[in-house]
């Protein structure tokens, strides 16, 4: 455990002191890494991390505490909330849609009881420190299912309540967890007499696919994107797994931390949903392999578009309405797709694999 002060503790049941914390499931992996930097630089320092693997010793160094195990063993929930009283949940912990369809049944434990154990979590903590416990849940574009090529093109950008019939187990997943944290908000034990009202309050956002300069995808379908770059700043070859006139929307990975961390902080009053798309820039795959080339002239990209994951990017949207989001909570994105490489990705990957081309990748 790091030196970090603590100047909020409460008494547990068994009488000793709890520290209030900020718990973060999937620490460990792209957002987890991200959300967990830019709470150490905002001055949090109550975070508790779970994660299936130990944590990058530099994320932990952020961190008040670590938990190595499954968010469906509930003896590690129990062993954490002996020690915390928990306030706030981001749960990040998913396994993405490229390795659900190998492991659909796997995928829906993670993803769907896995969040169920986090909200009722939450909300028993809700119930014993008497206020309401904040429950923040990356969604995705894979929610959505279009049914076709020529639907995609014609619908362009969809609205949060469009096209809610996803293809692959992730998506199902994320749809059913965005269910679900509506409904811990505003039904749970609709018909107990103890029932705590608004225990938990959820906040969701639809994330595009998300490029970071430091860390790499895995197990994801738009990871096409981030892959390409990361290659070519390798001077590794690449075959892109879909067609060049593949098209879905992305944003960078501190865009996608920064909403996070806004929709978090809005006041409630102002929310008129749960779930809120956030989007950033639509390139098709053609246009990020004309990025790359630009800055990496000698980026070796080819494409061998694989059957099935292709199918997965043509049944998600172009692009996502977010003018909801942009309404209620201020949102708005920071790059096109020319700044995104040009002030981002290029930079900070280069120095990137400058600094650490000798270190394993996060
Ligand atoms: N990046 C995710 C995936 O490709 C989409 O949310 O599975």
């Amino acid at each position: 455990m790091n030196s970090s002060t603590h100047t909020h503790t409460t008494e547990s049941t068994s009488g000793h002191q709890r520290r209030k914390a900020i718990l973060v499931t999937g620490a460990g992996g792209e957002l987890g890494h991200a959300l967990i930097e830019l709470l150490a630089q905002r001055g949090e320092s109550n975070v508790v991390a779970v994660d299936i693997r130990e944590l990058h010793p530099n994320i932990r160094a952020h961190c008040d505490n670590s938990f190595v195990g499954d968010i469906c063993d509930h003896s590690l929930l129990e062993r954490l909330l002996a020690m915390y009283e928990v306030d706030e949940v981001f749960h990040l912990a998913a396994l993405l849609s490229t390795r659900g369809e190998f492991a659909p049944e796997t995928a829906h434990q993670v993803n769907v009881v896995g969040t169920l154990n986090l909200l009722k979590l939450a909300a028993e903590q809700a119930r014993s420190h008497g206020r309401s416990v904040k429950f923040i849940f990356p969604s995705s574009i894979a929610a959505y299912g279009l049914p076709s090529l020529e639907e995609k093109q014609r619908a362009k950008s969809v609205k949060e309540d469009q096209y809610l019939e996803p293809h692959t187990m992730y998506g199902i997943n994320k749809l059913a967890g965005e269910h679900l944290g509506r409904y811990y908000q505003e039904h749970y034990r609709k018909l107990a007499k103890d029932r705590v009202i608004q225990a938990i309050d959820f906040r969701s956002i639809r994330f595009p696919g998300i490029m970071s300069a430091h860390t790499v995808p895995a197990g994801g379908t738009s990871d096409y994107g981030p892959e390409m770059v990361h290659a070519a700043a390798q001077g590794r070859p690449y075959a892109c797994f879909v067609r060049p006139d593949s098209r879905i929307s992305f944003m960078t990975m501190p865009e996608a931390v920064l909403a996070l961390a806004q929709l978090a902080a809005a006041p409630k009053k102002n929310l008129t949903r749960c779930v809120y798309n956030v989007s950033g820039f639509s390139p098709t795959a053609a246009d990020f392999q004309r990025c790359v080339k630009k800055y990496f002239p000698a980026a070796d990209i080819s494409f061998t578009p694989d059957l099935g994951r292709q199918s997965i990017i043509d049944s998600w949207p172009e692009d996502i309405d977010d003018s909801a989001a942009r309404r209620d909570w201020d949102w708005k994105p920071t790059h096109t797709l020319e700044s995104a490489f040009e002030q981002y990705l290029v930079p900070a990957i280069k120095a990137r694999y400058a600094a650490h081309s000798s270190e394993p990748q996060l």
